[in-house]
């Protein structure tokens, strides 16, 4: 036994739940599930998620992708980076690894492109600055989304998931080259994830 001058409070809980208090709950609960479904709701209508193409990679298959894609259609360079100028339609590939974003890449506003993401070593962040837009980067997974630049302009990418000690110098860019008037037209955030195209296996 314990002794102490403090005296223990008197045990209600046995005592029955007043009104208020069961409103609250109530109140709180059904918040809660609002919230709930806000997230496959968000997902399917907001366009908020998006399920992208997911399927898995080896690294050193995706590394190896990330050289050919180079290859192809390198433009020049920047900042001691590949510049690549893929064409519209094509499938862009970026390669996140400690502590860097390859290639450098130039799009063409109002064209279409599948991006892939993937990580060669731990998890990363793909956020575009001055954009809302975040993704995981994961190791062994290939993540392609569909999107449209719809805005002309230079974006950095910034690596927003702590991946080791040069963190914060992991910043990419993609440049937005200005498209035909009817692209300017379009009155968007920069880059819209067009829609999730099914397919590719895995999760
Ligand atoms: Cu890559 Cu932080």
């Amino acid at each position: 036994m314990y002794r102490t001058g403090i005296e223990p409070p008197e045990r209600i809980w046995w005592k029955k739940v007043g009104r208020h208090e069961k409103v609250w709950v109530w109140i709180a609960f059904a918040w809660c599930m609002v919230l709930f479904a806000m997230m496959p709701l968000w997902h399917l209508r907001g366009g908020q998620n998006p399920s992208g193409i997911r399927h898995r990679v080896d690294p050193t298959d995706y590394q190896a992708r990330v050289a050919e894609f180079i290859q192809e259609y390198q433009a020049g360079t920047e900042n001691g980076l590949p510049l690549v100028e893929p064409p519209p339609g094509s499938d862009v590939y970026l390669q996140a690894s400690q502590f860097a974003w390859i290639p450098v890449v130039r799009l063409r506003q109002g064209a279409e492109y599948t991006l892939h993401l993937s990580s060669l070593d731990v998890n990363h962040g793909f956020g575009l600055y001055p954009l809302n837009i975040n993704f995981q980067v994961v190791p062994g997974y290939d993540y392609g989304l569909r999107v449209v630049p719809n805005e002309p302009g230079e974006f950095h990418i910034m690596c927003n998931e702590f991946c080791g000690i040069g963190h914060h110098l992991m910043v990419g860019k993609i440049i937005v080259e200005p498209g035909d008037a009817a692209a300017e037209a379009i009155d968007a955030p920069a880059a819209t994830v067009v829609e999730a195209t099914g397919a590719g296996g895995g999760r």
